[in-house]
């Protein structure tokens, strides 16, 4: 069984990356096999986080999209590199070069596009998670991440423009049918204290609030320098992550379902 999950946020800089790669080295900690996609086409960053070169990687999403070359030849195995001694982590990386960054904002690419590589990944990886790192706000490739996923991670600031663009995101989502889980990221320490938080703020959002991630000026300092947890496995940020990758391995044990996919990418 295999879940797929879309990490998104309304705005831009919420922390869809740094939680991205964080999750899915907690993920493995927890014995889970993990598959994480670039889907930032346009502005790409979580091999940066994963500290993969563009030598590490031969291929990307954008030569698949164009018939380039194989399935294989775009899933990297990080496992090692990352130097996870439990489960897996898989990445698949988009492209750094202009002329490929136009190219697919032009042309675009076909809407079955996530669930292939969905399937792909569930079938010949053996994956329990697939997750899509997106482009911030409402545009096509979110909408058709969103269809293709079981579940969709919000990521929010307590920042008001966040508050009206997630709940709106939330209700869109709802039109499609699909469940929202929403993580408050960045929040100020003294917020994060109230314990009413979650629940207030889900009220509002009308959308449940599974963790609360409070700003910590030592993610700010590791600028994206390797995956935080894995430097600073002790540090609350890890601790409350790992609460999060736990309850969403409760929330998707209930609620995934099996990829039926036949499509062509
Ligand atoms: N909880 C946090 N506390 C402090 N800084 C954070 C936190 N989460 C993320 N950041 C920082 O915010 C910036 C944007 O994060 P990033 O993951 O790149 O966002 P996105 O992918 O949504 O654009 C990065 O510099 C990252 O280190
Ligand atoms: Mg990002």
């Amino acid at each position: 069984m295999t879940t797929t999950c879309v990490v998104h946020s309304y705005r831009g800089g919420t922390g869809k990356s740094t939680t991205t790669s964080n999750l899915s080295v907690l993920l493995a900690a927890l014995g889970k096999r993990v598959a994480t996609i670039d889907m930032d086409i346009t502005s790409p960053g979580l091999h940066v986080i994963y500290n993969v070169s563009s030598q590490m990687m031969n291929f990307t999403l954008n030569d698949y999209i164009y018939n380039r070359c194989s399935f294989q030849d775009i899933v990297l195995d990080i496992t090692n590199h990352l130097k996870l001694p439990r489960g897996a982590v898989y990445f698949l990386g988009s492209s750094m070069k202009p002329e490929e960054i136009v190219k697919v904002i032009r042309e675009g690419y076909s809407d079955k596009f996530f669930r292939h590589v969905a399937e792909k990944l569930s079938q010949e990886y053996n994956v329990d998670y697939v997750i899509f790192d997106t482009h911030p706000g409402l545009n096509e490739d979110t909408l058709l991440a969103v269809m293709s996923s079981d579940v969709s991670l919000l990521l929010m600031r307590m920042d008001k423009q966040d508050v009206t663009g997630t709940y709106i995101t939330g209700q869109i989502m709802k039109k499609f049918g699909r469940i929202s889980y929403v993580v408050l990221n960045m929040v100020p320490p003294n917020l994060a204290e109230s314990p009413d938080l979650p629940s207030e703020v889900s009220k509002i959002i009308d959308a449940s609030v599974i963790g609360i991630l409070p700003f910590y000026e030592e993610i700010l300092s590791h600028r994206s320098r390797g995956v935080f947890c894995l430097h600073h496995p002790q540090h609350p940020y890890s601790s409350q992550l790992l609460k999060i990758a736990k309850r969403l391995i409760e929330l998707t044990a209930t609620e995934s379902q099996t990829i039926d996919l036949t499509g062509a990418k």
